[in-house]
């Protein structure tokens, strides 16, 4: 086994806990392009800040974070009561370790990117890929923002995004059949055709979802179909990796998605 990285998490956008409304209002640099990636539709996010200020009025439901790289943002609570629970959260949040909270983490793959380990989620015991860029987590902000934002049974969803300073690192839900070409090498004579039809059926679904939002994957391949059995032994097919995703005008979607 690899040695594990141990890193600092300075932003933690997690959905297992997604409480926090964000307001429109933020001017994060890189909270943004969460924030107003759904074309500027309001969305919920979760985000914890390492190195930052907050700001809590007494008996006001509204906490101000700023960050000297990410700005300020606000974040706006149901009543001051639950302003002072996450009050206490973000206070707790500072020093923790990918160790904090995922365990069971295995090497799984490599690229250029960094690593993918496969881990348990503390607290739920959920089974996640846990991917671990190398490169300047502003780098990624594409990847994160698509995975964060695009929800569909067939497409390849973030659990929990955590940005540290060197690091960004995306979890999604382990997928127990790894990707569609191993799946494709482990049956050399091939699958039957209801089989090939029921993968093919999930991938046009998951991509026809990305282009109604106007998103186009551009690096569609087996390596990037990532594949689970159910119970049933059925397969269920996800499209992943949005690395190369781009959001496309209307002039540009049809001439694009064509190539
Ligand atoms: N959720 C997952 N469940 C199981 N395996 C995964 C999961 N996510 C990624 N992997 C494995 O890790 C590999 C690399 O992940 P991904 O495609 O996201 O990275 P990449 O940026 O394309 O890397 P590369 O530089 O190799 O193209 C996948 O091909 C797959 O084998
Ligand atoms: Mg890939």
């Amino acid at each position: 086994m690899t040695s594990l990285p141990t890193l600092n998490a300075e932003v933690i956008i997690s959905h297992s806990s997604r409480r926090i409304q964000t307001e429109e209002r933020a001017t994060l640099k890189w909270g943004c392009l969460i924030i107003e990636a759904a074309n500027g539709r309001k969305k919920d996010n979760f985000i914890l800040l390492n190195d930052m200020t907050v700001r809590a009025q007494q008996n006001s439901p509204t906490l101000m974070l700023s960050h000297s790289e990410l700005g300020k943002m606000w974040l706006t609570f149901k009543d001051s009561g639950e302003a002072a629970i996450w009050y206490t959260a973000l206070d707790r949040c500072t020093g923790w370790l990918l160790a904090d909270f995922y365990t069971d983490m295995d090497h799984i793959a490599s690229g250029g990117y960094g690593d993918v380990y496969s881990a348990t989620q503390r607290g739920t015991g959920a089974r996640v890929a846990v991917k671990v860029f190398k490169s300047d987590p502003k780098r990624n902000m594409r990847e994160l923002m698509y995975s964060w934002e695009l929800r569909h049974e067939n497409l390849m969803c973030a659990v929990d995004i955590l940005l540290a300073r060197e690091h960004a690192i995306l979890v999604s839900p382990l997928m127990n059949v790894g990707d569609l070409q191993k799946h494709i090498r482990n049956h050399p004579n091939g699958v039957s055709e209801d089989k090939a039809r029921g993968i093919y059926r999930q991938i046009l679904s998951g991509v026809a979802y990305m282009h109604d939002q106007r998103i186009a994957h551009r690096d569609l391949k087996p390596e990037n179909i990532l594949c689970a059995s159910n119970q049933d032994g059925t397969l269920v097919a996800k499209v992943g990796d949005f690395g190369t995703a781009a959001f496309l005008s209307s002039e540009n979607f049809s001439s694009q998605s064509r190539r």
